[in-house]
């Protein structure tokens, strides 16, 4: 029915236009150097449309077009709208996501697009970019009341803000007194709005449902929840796959860019893949991420009553209590690449009491994908906790190894395990861990362990 809908409006739109002269696609604004200096401050704000009928061929909108242009008519505003907005361009180039990120949304979902084009006022200096995007966000709001006037609802905004763009869609939504339905901060920018009045940054007021992934924390992004939910991706500082960043300041190397910013921008990376569907990421609420290693948070008990916030598209973030938590902290584990999504194992190790400190390897196999830990046994503990981010389910992992590792910086001779288990979390459905009991590891001659299990559909 939906196919046959977007094909009648797609000959519709063909015929109408037969007759005009055929336009070039629009395309977001670029900014040189030279075009900075002479410009001055002027914002030159642009929007952009892009719906299912035009997904690789923006078109440009404005309050104008929208009552006169025929562009005009490919925004409907009987659909939810997504805005995005882009963040600080340090070399005043133009965002080359904004398209994948369009496009994921239009694939998921039949709305209206709007892109935010605000790269003459976002390009160079840093400083003067975050003095612009409240006078952004003002131009923003100017246009959300013209279509509003022509038929939207606020409710059905959903604002998409990435770094410095999710602080302006947390103005425009402070503009609107928090009406406006949804706002998505993807690494909500952190320099100069850490110790910023949430009046003047992102924060769960500023609309219905605010959603943010965080995922560098320690440099361009924000460190504080500021969300209803706030995904921390692997502790929300540094990504798997990224190099670690040896610039400890926000100053802007510009030949290491992008491997500088390669943190930042996985929230965004993450975020249009999981916009895909192909697989599930879940955020689970703890205290801190060390908490969260150690396995003390292994479920959606409690707050959440069973349900585990995702990231995406669900409403609310799939969360069906109410009132909606505030600034909730949830924690999860990724992979390196697409689609990210990683499974939770939570390994649980007893031992014998030893009489000196060791160290002990836990290697987990399935075909040839591992995942490793250390753990570092000492004289005084005897259960021992560890959460592993595996690239598969609990029921395909094949084996188990232990090497008793700590030959060259301990003393200890064998280790005496009592137990070793792993589970799986948060379960649909609660399974019994898969545990070997009663081992001893030597040094030098590792031990392994097959497991024999079916992975049983649900
Ligand atoms: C606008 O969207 C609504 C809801 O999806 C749909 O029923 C209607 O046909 C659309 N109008 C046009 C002109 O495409
Ligand atoms: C989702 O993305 C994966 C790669 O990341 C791709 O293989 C798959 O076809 C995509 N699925 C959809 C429905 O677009």
């Amino acid at each position: 029915m939906e196919h046959k809908a977007v094909l009648l409006t797609l000959l519709l739109y063909i015929t109408a236009a037969a007759g005009d002269v055929e336009e070039e696609c629009a395309d977001l604004n670029s900014n040189t150097w030279q075009e900075y200096r002479q410009q001055g401050l002027q914002l030159q704000v642009q929007y952009l449309l892009l719906t299912r009928i035009n997904m690789d061929c923006a078109r440009t909108f404005s309050q104008e077009t929208l009552t006169r242009s025929k562009h005009a008519s490919l925004f409907n505003a009987s659909r939810p709208t997504k805005v995005i907005i882009h963040g600080y361009r340090a070399l005043g180039s133009k965002p080359s996501w904004v398209k994948e990120l369009a496009r994921a949304l239009l694939l998921a979902q039949d709305v209206n697009v709007v892109v935010v084009d605000w790269v003459y006022g976002a390009s160079f200096a840093y400083n003067l970019a975050v003095e612009n995007y409240k006078e952004v966000a003002v131009q923003i709001s100017i246009l959300i009341n013209q279509l509003q006037k022509h038929g939207s609802e606020l409710g059905s905004f959903h604002f998409i803000g990435v770094s410095l763009g999710a602080h302006v869609a947390g103005f425009v939504g402070t503009l609107f007194e928090g009406k406006i339905g949804r706002i998505t901060g993807l690494d909500p920018a952190g320099p100069m709005f850490k110790g910023a009045d949430p009046f003047d940054r992102l924060d769960p007021s500023d609309a219905q449902f605010v959603d943010a992934i965080h995922t560098d924390s320690d440099h361009f992004g924000i460190s504080i929840p500021v969300g209803h939910v706030d995904f921390y991706l692997n502790g929300g500082k540094d990504q798997t796959g990224c190099a670690r960043s040896r610039f400890p300041s926000i100053l802007v190397y510009f030949p290491v860019y992008g491997y500088v910013i390669c943190d930042h921008m996985r929230a965004l990376h993450v975020y249009i893949s999981a916009l895909n569907g192909s697989c599930v990421l879940t955020g689970i609420p703890c205290f801190n991420y060390d908490a969260f290693l150690a396995g003390h948070c292994v479920d959606c008990q409690g707050v959440f009553k069973g349900v585990c916030p995702r990231i995406g598209l669900s409403e609310n973030s799939g969360i069906a209590v109410s009132p909606l938590p505030r600034e909730q902290k949830l924690f999860l584990l990724t992979t390196s690449s697409s689609p990210f999504c990683a499974h939770h194992i939570l390994l649980q190790l007893e031992v014998s009491r030893l009489d000196k400190s060791a160290e002990l390897e836990v290697t987990l196999w399935t075909e040839g994908l591992a995942t490793q830990q250390r753990l570092r046994l000492q004289t005084a503990v005897t259960a021992y906790k560890a959460v592993l981010a595996h690239p598969t389910a609990l029921c395909e992992i094949h084996s188990i190894q232990l090497r008793n590792t700590g030959a060259r910086f301990y003393r200890q001779g064998d280790v005496h395990v009592k137990s070793v288990c792993v589970a799986q979390f948060p379960t649909l459905r609660p399974e019994e861990p898969l545990c070997v009991n009663n081992i001893n590891v030597r040094r030098g001659a590792p031990w392994s362990h097959d497991f024999v299990q079916v992975c049983s559909g649900f």
